[in-house]
């Protein structure tokens, strides 16, 4: 393919990732959550452009949309790659989606000649990865091996919808969301394609990477129990402010984050219940995502930061309960699967570079069924994500659907 023809395949991935995008639950911003009318538009999208690809599609019990590209023999163990669709709130377009259009794009050019390979290819669009409107991190993915927790099912969003009423709104039937799990012997590898998220590769200059491992991650939900109180009348040393003690956690947190190399500490969402100008509040909630390369950093963290919390309650007065909402452990990409990558990426004429995912990915779900790895793509802007800035070109774009092609070559061949 020449560098023209993959720059015009590139092209075309942009103009689709522009028209996903137009699929949002807001007029304002590019938010999609799990199965509201847009992200079900979505979906819609997406199988027709595998459709016309030549891939064989369906819809899972979690909404993910699956599409199949057959081997020279029929019912060969295939390749699986993809990436999810669904987005966090005011995020951005190439998140995820780059990973489903850039396995398309490569289907729709071994289709187009009429090309099969040894192995079969999957191209799982995964209905929902980032959990905005659930807290479900890693839902879809979890879904396809069979793992599905039916607490979930009385959940509500932020309107009051519970998750399993979301379903039956969407066609979709609560009792068979993780139905039939994905039979791990019928996985050869899973390639996911993502943009970096993070300047490493625009500070290289270079187009792609090969991502060695992925940073484990816990979600802890908070609730500081304090009193609230007039804002006028209650003197200060008679406080027990739930907010100024939530907000001496939250500098906790950073502060343990900062206190580590490689350790990151956030606070994404917090809530002041009932809050009002002129009262006290009583009662405050939050979150908190740690996380690491390192699984002994990471957890280590989160004792520390929970100890920290225990005595700032303690000396202000007030109660503080911290829940586990979310956890996935550090996971290490194939090395075997790393060199093939790095071939392909090479032969594209880019300086191979290996770099650590700071983000999750549904890559670290499969890693516990299958081997994995990650091709990343140079984000532009700073690197920056989860923002509406960001970016990537069609010339990136397009190599990363050559270098997908050549892995695909290249593990039929050496694969097994
Ligand atoms: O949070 C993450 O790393 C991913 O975007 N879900
Ligand atoms: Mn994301
Ligand atoms: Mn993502």
């Amino acid at each position: 393919m020449t560098l023209s023809d993959s720059t015009a395949l590139g092209r075309t991935i942009l103009e689709r990732a522009d028209e996903l995008a137009r699929f949002s639950d807001s007029p304002d911003h590019y938010t999609r959550t799990w199965l509201t009318p847009a992200h079900r538009a979505a979906a819609g999208r997406i199988a027709g452009w595998m459709r016309e690809a030549g891939l064989e599609v369906r819809t899972d019990g979690a909404g993910s949309v699956i599409g199949r590209y057959e081997g020279a023999k029929p019912g060969a163990k295939a390749v699986v790659t993809g990436s999810h669709f669904d987005s966090v709130r005011n995020g951005g377009r190439y998140d995820g989606v780059l990973g489903i259009l850039v396995p398309i794009a490569c289907v729709a050019e071994l289709s187009r000649r009429g090309e099969r390979l040894a192995h079969a290819i999957e191209v799982v669009a995964f209905s929902d990865e980032e959990g905005a409107r659930y807290q479900t991190s890693f839902l879809a993915s979890r879904a396809w091996l069979g793992r599905f927790d039916t607490a979930l099912l009385g959940r509500k969003d932020a309107d009051g919808i519970r998750f399993d009423e979301a379903m039956r709104e969407a066609g979709v039937d609560p009792a068979a969301i993780a139905a039939h799990p994905r039979d791990p012997a019928t996985i050869a590898a899973y390639l996911e394609v993502h943009i970096e998220q993070g300047p490493v590769l625009l500070d290289a200059g270079l187009a792609l990477g090969v991502v060695t491992a992925i940073a484990g991650g816990t979600r802890h939900k908070v609730r500081v129990l304090g009193e609230a109180g007039h804002a006028g009348t209650v003197p200060m040393a008679m406080r027990h402010d739930a907010l100024a003690a939530a907000a001496e956690m939250v500098s906790a947190v950073e502060a343990r984050a900062k206190a580590t190399a490689g350790l990151v500490g956030t606070v994404g969402l917090l809530e002041v219940k009932d809050g009002t100008g002129n009262v006290i509040p009583g009662e405050v909630s939050f979150t908190v995502d740690l996380r690491s390369i390192d699984e002994g950093v990471k957890e280590g963290a989160v004792g520390d930061v929970l100890a920290a919390f225990d005595a700032i309650a303690a000396r202000r007065g007030v109660k503080v309960e911290a829940v586990r909402t979310h956890g996935v452990r550090a996971t290490r990409c194939s090395p075997r699967l790393q060199d093939l990558l790095a071939e392909s990426v090479a032969a594209e004429g880019v300086p191979v570079k290996r770099l650590a995912s700071g983000a999750g990915h549904d890559a670290m779900v499969v890693a516990e069924v299958a081997e994995v790895a990650m091709l990343f793509v140079r984000c532009g802007a700073g690197g920056v994500s989860h923002n509406p800035a960001e970016t990537i070109t069609a010339g990136d774009a397009g190599l990363a659907v050559a270098a997908l092609g050549g892995f695909l070559r290249r593990f039929d061949v050496q694969g097994g």
